[in-house]
């Protein structure tokens, strides 16, 4: 048996001799894990031909004896040249195909191989094996613009530009797709909105088709609905589906007590995220707009920052910018026409239904033990929405624990839910009181 570190470093020789030696291949064609490691952050991109050394195998892999982890039972591998003075490492002249043959001969070769779009494309298109598809591998590896080195390289350059760069990183939260927890498999979502992340989907993927009919009024979209329906983490969800950073704003974090300065924080934050091209901008607490167009505004200075915003989001394209704009609020009511006017999209968040609460349930409930009614408990939850239903499962986990276990049952959801009621009684009479 041939060790996996060995594996990896062969498997490492025969990405960068292949990705050398193919023009075709590009850098989202090697594979994530190893694309970090050869990344450049100035010119964002994988240089070709890659050189190998013992450090980068080192920083890769965690390989401190590379030559060790090259022998091949108790010998050095045969296809491979070791410089012992300045480590470098690489195939033996002329000899990938003897080393790509070997290689595809051990026993965990054919799922790196599956999970290498560089390396597929080799087994696949030169070597023509029919069972290995490279463009299957490529659709399965993320792109560069998913990984946190992406993102990295571009606050780094950010942080270079004379003082500006580094103000506006302040204004926004940003996070590579591969780092966003949220994941749309776990949110239920209703038939139209997934009519709408279709849709949302089927824009971004057509940019160019876009632009070429002359439609640039693309890929702005309002969410619309109550606290703790999904809203956030739906924009993160899809950060994640489409591999694309994600950039949140919070319309409370760019609002300075210098009114002047927060119509400047709208333009950098604005700027800042067609930095990132392509991305999510995701902008949070939008009914800020609507409350400050009524709000008493003496100098007229909000109802400046709000045309800033407004004037911002005409001039930010998903076809030309690479900018998909989400904004999200509680309150419909609130906002006015010119407001609605500029969203091409709007998703209604509602509350959940019977059959979607039990769906929720069920996915929260997916990694817990204990065999639970769910239809019970959504029949007893009407109006609750899917953070509430969160806090129910937490709730009963908790009251499970104090039990000493670590499964639930029928009664701690029960009981849960009879708690949440009391809770959400109190804070209504607290709020009529006062
Ligand atoms: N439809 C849903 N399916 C699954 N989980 C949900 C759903 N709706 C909400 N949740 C869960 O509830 C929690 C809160 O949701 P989230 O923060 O996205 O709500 P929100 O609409 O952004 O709320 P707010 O308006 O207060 O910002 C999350 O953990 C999320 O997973
Ligand atoms: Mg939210």
């Amino acid at each position: 048996m041939v060790s996996s570190e060995t594996l990896d470093v062969i498997e490492l020789l025969l990405t960068a001799e292949i990705y050398n030696d193919q023009n075709e291949l590009i850098v989202n064609d090697i594979p994530s894990k190893i694309r970090r490691t050869l990344w450049d952050a100035k010119t964002r991109n994988v240089a070709k031909p890659i050189k190998l050394n013992k450090t980068v195998v080192k920083n890769m892999f965690g390989i401190e004896d590379v030559e060790n982890a090259l022998k091949v039972n108790g010998k050095p591998f045969a296809y491979a040249v070791l410089d012992t003075y300045s480590g470098n490492l690489r195939l033996t002249e002329g000899s990938l195909e003897s080393a790509a043959d070997w290689f595809k001969r051990q026993d965990e070769s054919r799922d790196r191989i599956l999970e290498n779009p560089v390396l597929a494309y080799y087994y696949g298109n030169i070597a023509e094996e029919s069972d290995i598809s490279y463009e299957e591998a490529a659709s399965k590896n993320p792109p560069k613009e998913a990984s946190k080195e992406w993102i990295e390289s571009i606050i780094e350059e950010l942080s270079e530009d004379k003082g500006n760069g580094r103000e506006w990183l302040k204004l926004a939260y940003i996070k590579a797709p591969e780092e966003v927890r949220e994941s749309m498999d776990e949110l239920i979502l209703t038939e139209r909105q997934k009519n709408e992340l279709q849709k949302i989907e089927l824009a971004i993927n057509n940019k160019e088709h876009f632009k070429n009919i002359g439609l640039y009024d693309i890929g702005k979209v309002l969410f619309v609905g109550p606290p703790g329906t999904g809203k956030t983490s739906f924009a993160r969800a899809l950060s994640k589906k489409l591999s694309i950073p994600i950039v949140e704003v919070h319309l409370s974090m760019i609002t300075d007590q210098y009114l002047g300065e927060t119509s400047k924080n709208i333009d950098r934050v604005f700027a800042l995220a067609k930095k990132f091209d392509p991305c999510i901008m995701f902008i949070d607490e939008f009914d800020f707009i609507a409350t400050s167009r009524t709000a008493n505004d003496e100098h007229g200075a909000i109802k400046q920052a709000v045309n800033t915003l407004l004037k911002a989001i005409d001039n930010t394209s998903l076809v030309e910018d690479g900018v998909l704009l989400i904004a999200a609020t509680n309150h419909t009511k609130k906002l006015d026409e010119a407001v609605w006017r500029r969203f091409d999209e709007i998703v209604d968040f509602e509350r959940p239904t019977l059959e979607m609460r039990k769906d929720i349930l069920d996915t929260i409930l997916r990694r817990i033990e204990g065999n639970i009614d769910t239809e019970a408990i959504a029949k007893k939850t009407e109006d609750y929405t899917g953070s509430d239903l969160r806090m129910v499962v937490r709730e009963a986990v908790l009251s499970a624990l104090l039990d000493k276990r670590y499964n639930l049952v029928q009664e701690d959801l029960e009981k849960a839910v009879r708690s949440f009621d009391r809770r959400s009684g109190l804070k209504m009479t607290a709020f009529i009181e006062e």
